[in-house]
C-alpha cells in the first residue's frame, strides 16, 4: 500500500486533494495528513473521512524539523504532496515574516526530512519515492492586459510578500534537483475555486457577502484579471503529475478561464439568482447595487495566465470544469453548508474582516 504525505491537507486544496485520492483509490492507498491547523486549517473539511483506517491526521507544524523528522521515522513515505503554506496576498502584505517562515523555512524542513529518509549511501534515492511541491502562477509576476502567457520557461518575477516566499520555496526545491538529483516535481497553478475554500478569497467572499446584502469589495478598476481553476482540476493534475511527471520538472496547471475580477462578481450575482428558490429571503438580498469599488491592493498584478501546453502534451492533463459549471457546483456546495460558512467566519474572521476592510 503507497502512503502518501500530505502537508497542508486541511486547507482549501489539500482537502479537496484528499477527497479525490480518496475517490479514486479508495483503501488501495494510505494518506497522512500533517497540517498545523492554523486559521485557515479547519478539520470539518474532513469530517466524512477522519475514521477510516487508511488516514492518519498528524497536528504539527512543518518548520518544527524534529516533529517532522518523526513522522518520517515512524512512517514508510512513498509520496510528499506539500500544500502547507501561508496563502493570501493581502495578509502578505500586512505581516510579510510569517510568509517567509512557513513557506521558505517550512519548505526547507520538509526537503531536508524528506531528502534525510529517502537518499541511500550511495547518494541516489530509493526507487518510487516523490516529492510534489504545490506552487503558484504568482512567481511569475504579471502579464500585460493585451496579451502573453506564463510558460515554465518564464522568468520568475515575483511581486508581493506571498508570491516572493513561494518563489524562494520553489528554488530551494530546484536546487534539491539540480544538487542532490532528489526525485522532485514542481506544480505552478493558477487561481483555484470550489468547495472548501475560506472566505479571504475573492469567490468565497462574494458568495457569502452576496448572500448576507453586504457590501461586495471590488479592488482598484475591478478590470484586474486571474485564470480560474476549479479545485477537482488542480486535484487531478497534481495526481497525473505525480504519476507520469518527469522527474525534476516542473509543470504549469491553468484554467484557460481568464475573467476580469469584476465578470466574476457579476456572474456570481447572477448565478445566485439563478439558483435561489423563490421562496428564499436571501433572493432579496442579493444584488448588484452592493458591489463597492475600494481601494487598491498595494502592488496588485494586473494579469495572470496559464498556457497548460507542457502538461497537456506530455501528461495528457486538460482542464474539464468550464467556469459556469464549476461556479454553479461552488454556489451549490455553499448552499448545502451554510454551517460551515458560519463556523469559519465566527470569531477571529470578524476581526480579520475589520482590519482589512476599515479603510478600504
Ligand atoms: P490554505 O490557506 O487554504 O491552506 C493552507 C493549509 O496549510 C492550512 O490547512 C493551514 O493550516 C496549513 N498550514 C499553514 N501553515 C502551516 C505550517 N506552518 N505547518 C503546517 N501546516 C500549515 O491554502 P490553499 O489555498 O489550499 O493552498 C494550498 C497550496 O496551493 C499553497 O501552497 C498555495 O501557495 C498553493 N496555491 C494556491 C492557490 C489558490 O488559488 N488557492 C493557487 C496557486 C497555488
Ligand atoms: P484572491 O482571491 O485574493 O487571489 P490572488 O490575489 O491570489 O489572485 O484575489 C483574486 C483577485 O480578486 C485579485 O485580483 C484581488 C481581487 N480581490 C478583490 O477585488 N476584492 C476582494 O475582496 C478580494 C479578496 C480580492
Amino acid at each position: 500500500m503507497r502512503t502518501y504525505l500530505v502537508t497542508g491537507g486541511a486547507g482549501f486544496i489539500g482537502s479537496n486533494y484528499i477527497h479525490y485520492m480518496f475517490r479514486k483509490y479508495g483503501s488501495s492507498i494510505r494518506i497522512i495528513n500533517v497540517d498545523a491547523l492554523t486559521y485557515a486549517g479547519n478539520l470539518e473539511n474532513l469530517k466524512d473521512i477522519e475514521d477510516q483506517d487508511n488516514y492518519t491526521f498528524i497536528k504539527a507544524d512543518i518548520t518544527d524539523a524534529d516533529a517532522i523528522r518523526k513522522i518520517f521515522a515512524d512512517n514508510d513515505i512513498d509520496r510528499v504532496v506539500h500544500f502547507a503554506a501561508e496563502s493570501h496576498v493581502d495578509r502578505s502584505i500586512k505581516d510579510p515574516e510569517i510568509f517567509v517562515k512557513t513557506n521558505v523555512l517550512g519548505t526547507a524542513v520538509m526537503l531536508n526530512c524528506a531528502r534525510a529518509a529517502w537518499e541511500m549511501p550511495d547518494g541516489s534515492f530509493q526507487e518510487g519515492r516523490k516529492f510534489l511541491h504545490v506552487s503558484t502562477d504568482e512567481v511569475y509576476g504579471s502579464l500585460e492586459e493585451d496579451g502573453g502567457y506564463f510558460y515554465e520557461t518564464t522568468p520568475y518575477a515575483p511581486h508581493s510578500p506571498y508570491s516572493a516566499s513561494k518563489a524562494s520555496s520553489d528554488f530551494l526545491v530546484k536546487a534539491y534537483i539540480d544538487t542532490y538529483h532528489f526525485p522532485a516535481n514542481i506544480t505552478n497553478c493558477s487561481n483555484n475555486y470550489g468547495p472548501y475554500q475560506f472566505p479571504e478569497k475573492l469567490i468565497p467572499l462574494i458568495i457569502n457577502n452576496a448572500l448576507h446584502g453586504r457590501k461586495l469589495p471590488v479592488y482598484g478598476d475591478g478590470k484586474n484579471v486571474r485564470d480560474w481553476l476549479y479545485v477537482d482540476d488542480h486535484a487531478k493534475g497534481i495526481d497525473m503529475v505525480m504519476e507520469q511527471g518527469r522527474l525534476g520538472e516542473t509543470y504549469n496547471i491553468g484554467g484557460h478561464n481568464e475573467k476580469q475580477n469584476i465578470e466574476i462578481v457579476h456572474i456570481i450575482i447572477d448565478t445566485l439568482l439563478e439558483m435561489l428558490p423563490e421562496n428564499d429571503d436571501r433572493g432579496k438580498l442579493v444584488s448588484k447595487d452592493l458591489i463597492t469599488y475600494v481601494e487598491d491592493r498595494k502592488g496588485h498584478d494586473r494579469r495572470y495566465a496559464i498556457a497548460p501546453d507542457k502538461i497537456r502534451a506530455e501528461i495528457g492533463w486538460e482542464p474539464e470544469t468550464m467556469f459556469k459549471e464549476g461556479i454553479r457546483k461552488t454556489i451549490a456546495w455553499f448552499f448545502e453548508h451554510e454551517d460551515w460558512m458560519e463556523n469559519v467566519t465566527s470569531g477571529d474572521y470578524q476581526k480579520y474582516y475589520e482590519e482589512m476592510y476599515a479603510n478600504k
